[in-house]
């Protein structure tokens, strides 16, 4: 009998292009159990990560950080949720995801996560960690068998690929950060939180607490050696959650209520072109809705199961990606965003005034009301007879993302009341009792809610080449007295 030369007929791919016959009966040191184990271990390291960066969206005061914080905790979460399902697909329940995988990895994650400095969390995340659960990854690629084990290559693979681009701009972020601090020389910039962190013994500490568990998936460890997990890193002033919202020193006068955008977006006077205007304003003031949803997700953490964050996580991404939306209209007209006023008291005071529960049921009733005939559909049809393609695109969207948002709202918060009914009215009855604090802003000489839309109305009618509409020109209603939804007091929303 002759040996088989195991080809393939015609020469087709072998065993569906993953790899060929001969590689896939090399013993392979494999088996559920240690790609169960490798996989929780990536698992840990990546939920926590993603909930270090949303607990910082709303007290961090860069801008450009906030959209970078959203993006990358919901890419985190996307490949979390891809870990969780290929170890239940492995394993029954109890899966044990919720268990910390080893004293070590706890260490380095809650002094990650604690680190107030920015200098020092940034690179925790992107040039120690994050790196470190790459290669990790690239680990269950090339040691997990190619044919038993191929879901893990697969999920492996995929995560690999979205961490590195992740890290990349992580690693950017930070020069950038670590570039400011030094051109300040000595001077603190009040946008970066600064606590002067020794940044080699910071790393070095982090490597060693990496180093007591064996390696972020556990395949260094030496097992007649053990593990002795270091002490907790020296933090006078570590880092916790504040529902407050901070803003960098570009924005300016966050506290004007002073012009009721959607007051002008209904009114039948105002012209769509005029009016796109308006939307992109609505749109770049959307990045309060991550500063309030962050507040739900940190205080709904152990409350609440994965599902939740995971959707809930997608939404803050979305709305921050409404906020670019905006960032980029105003580019596009060649207007300085900076020089409008961004106001922040919606999520100042959802995250102030009420819990978690009342806030996500505020977003729920805003996000419902959005869905009729006035809503976004009215925002895109507008667009698209205002001829600016860019804003008819984003509207389009934008409403394609609200649809998203509604139900999630129905799957995750209708389901905590009697009927849809119930579920809106305590929304809207949670909205009503939010203090706007017109006055008391005013008083305190936060604001004088100086009406700032004529000036960018004019500004955005030199760039379109066209004479101010008088009536347009002199739309002067705030939000003194009536809320977003045009209802009452209260303040504006998205
Ligand atoms: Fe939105
Ligand atoms: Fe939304």
């Amino acid at each position: 009998m002759s040996e088989p030369d195991h080809q393939s007929l015609f020469q087709l791919p072998e065993l569906a292009g993953l790899c060929p016959v001969l590689q896939a009966t090399e013993s392979k040191d494999w088996s559920a159990q240690e790609s169960v184990r490798r996989w929780k271990r990536v698992h840990y390291c990546l939920k926590q990560i993603g909930q270090a960066l949303v607990a910082r969206i709303t007290s961090q005061p860069i801008y450009e950080l906030k959209l970078l914080f959203s993006h990358h905790a919901y890419l985190l979460s996307e490949q979390v949720t891809t870990i969780r399902t290929r170890v239940s697909e492995m394993r029954e329940p109890p899966l044990g995801l919720d268990k910390v995988p080893h004293p070590g990895m706890q260490r380095l994650m809650e002094d990650l996560a604690g680190m107030n400095d920015l200098s020092a969390f940034l690179h925790a995340c992107y040039q120690c960690v994050l790196p470190e659960a790459l290669v990790a990854c690239q680990g269950i690629q090339s040691a997990a068998h190619p044919v038993a084990d191929a879901p893990s290559v697969r999920a492996a693979k995929l995560i690999a690929f979205e961490l590195q681009e992740l890290i990349q701009t992580g690693q950017a972020a930070c020069q950038a950060i670590d570039q400011a601090i030094k051109l300040q020389a000595g001077e603190t910039s009040p946008d970066i939180i600064c606590q002067n962190v020794n940044l080699p013994s910071w790393l070095a500490h982090l490597q060693q607490c990496l180093q007591s568990a064996g390696g972020l998936d556990g395949t260094n460890r030496l097992d007649d050696q053990p593990a002795t997990v270091p002490d907790a890193y020296p933090n006078d002033l570590p880092f916790t959650y504040s529902g407050l919202p901070k803003r960098d020193s570009r924005f300016r006068d966050s506290y004007n209520a002073g012009v009721n955008a959607e007051a002008f977006l209904y009114d039948q006077r105002f012209s769509p072109q005029d009016k796109t205007l308006m939307m992109y304003y609505k749109r770049i003031r959307e990045i309060d809705v991550p500063e309030t949803m962050a507040s739900i997700l940190v205080e709904l953490r152990d409350q609440k199961p994965w599902e939740f964050h995971r959707e809930m996580m997608r939404q803050l991404w979305d709305e921050a990606r409404h906020a670019m939306m905006g960032q980029i209209g105003f580019a596009s007209l060649g207007i300085d965003w900076t020089q409008i006023p961004i106001n922040f008291t919606w999520s100042l005071n959802l995250n102030t005034q009420l819990d978690a529960a009342q806030r996500h049921g505020v977003l729920f009733f805003i996000e419902q009301g959005l869905m009729t005939r006035k809503g976004k559909r009215y925002e895109w049809e507008v667009s698209l007879e205002s001829q600016d393609a860019l804003a008819a695109l984003f509207q389009d969207f934008d409403w394609a993302d609200e649809v998203l948002h509604a139900q999630i709202g129905r799957r995750w918060y209708v389901p905590q009341f009697a009927s849809l009914q119930e579920a809106l009215c305590f929304g809207d009855q949670a909205w009503s009792t939010v203090m706007s604090h017109w006055l008391e802003y005013q008083q305190q000489q936060l604001t004088s809610h100086r009406n700032w839309w004529p000036d960018l109305y004019r500004l955005a009618c030199q760039k379109w080449n066209k004479q101010p509409d008088p009536a347009a020109l002199a739309f002067d209603t705030s939000y003194q007295a009536s809320r977003a939804d045009l209802k009452g007091i209260g303040p504006p929303a998205e």
